[in-house]
């Protein structure tokens, strides 16, 4: 099938028509969501995401992408809740906020490609802003305590580097700690952590370790972080994965809104939609 088609990674996808089961505030303008999704929960891979919807609203019409950030079982112990954090920030995310529980959802997925599961000595997860939600589950792959329906455990160590602009803006921390990652957190105004920016972080620590040749670093955050976090590991030679946040309107590879400038082999650059042959890239590929 060619990487053009617009099933090339939709196929997959499932629809479920559910409602909000947990709709919590966990942070600063931070929100985390649980439906009940099990034929999408069944199936994701780490750094998957859905598009959901509040069913039977005009406005937004369209369906927001959020990543998958916790696949949760039932009580068969199969996957069957699907949980998302979101930052309150326009249309759909205020309008989610308010909504109260029962609150009918339209969501489908999986969507996108997810992280690859290339072994590694060391995963270290760089991210800012909202991007650490597609995280918790690479990080627990990555360390063999969940698994997908792939290879599981493929690192021996798993770092978090979270920054955000102030402390009451992280989110899911706790998740991370109990999970067994090393988290190292800074914020701009230096109200927990270091007062220091995420690729500095990731550059220093990078720095400090006699070997990095079995290194991997993921990240997803603002563009321009990511863009840092990607230059500060290609000057040390450590793969990179970006996870991109471009704004879609279909997530099934219709409508072209969420392109991006990737590389191709022959080093001339293309739009690619970043919901189907994406989100995920390696981090030499985009043109910032
Ligand atoms: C693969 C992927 C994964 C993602 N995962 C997450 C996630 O896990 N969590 C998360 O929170 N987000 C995530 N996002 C972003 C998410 O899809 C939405 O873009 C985001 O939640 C904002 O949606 P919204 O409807 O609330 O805001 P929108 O209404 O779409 O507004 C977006 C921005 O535009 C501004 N804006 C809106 N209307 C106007 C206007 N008229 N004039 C000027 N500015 C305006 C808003 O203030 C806001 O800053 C992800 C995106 C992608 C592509
Ligand atoms: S969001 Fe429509 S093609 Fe990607």
């Amino acid at each position: 099938m060619s990487a053009l088609h617009a099933d090339f990674y939709a196929d997959q996808m499932v629809q479920h028509e559910t409602v909000l089961e947990q709709n919590e505030c966990i942070a600063e303008a931070t929100y985390r969501l649980r439906v009940s999704a099990p034929a999408i929960a069944s199936i994701a891979v780490p750094g998957q995401f859905v598009m959901i919807r509040l069913a039977g609203v005009d406005a937004p019409l369209i369906g927001r992408a959020l990543a998958i950030w916790d696949v949760l079982p039932g009580e068969d112990g199969k996957p069957k809740y699907i949980d998302l954090i979101y930052l309150k920030k326009g249309s759909f995310t205020t309008a989610c906020a308010e909504s109260p529980l029962g609150t009918n959802v339209s969501l489908w997925g999986p969507l996108g490609n997810g992280f690859s599961a290339r072994p590694c000595d060391r995963l270290i997860m760089a991210v800012g802003g909202i991007g650490q939600t597609p995280m918790l589950l690479l990080g627990r792959e990555a360390i063999g305590s969940q698994s997908f329906g792939r290879p599981s455990g493929w690192a021996n160590q798993v770092e978090l580097i979270y920054g955000a602009r102030r402390e009451s803006l992280l989110a899911g921390v706790p998740d991370f700690r109990q999970a067994g990652f090393e988290v190292q957190l800074c914020t701009d105004d230096g109200s927990t952590g270091r007062q220091a920016l995420v690729p500095d972080v990731l550059a220093a620590r990078l720095d400090e370790l006699d070997d990095t040749s079995s290194v991997r670093v993921v990240t997803c955050g603002p563009e321009i972080m990511m863009e840092k976090v990607a230059d500060a590991s290609r000057q040390r030679g450590v793969d990179c994965q970006v996870s991109m946040e471009t704004p879609m309107a279909c997530g099934i590879g219709i409508c072209f809104s969420c392109v991006a400038k990737v590389k191709q082999d022959d080093g001339q650059w293309d739009y690619k939609r970043t919901c189907v042959e994406g989100p995920i890239f390696d981090a030499d590929k985009i043109v910032w």
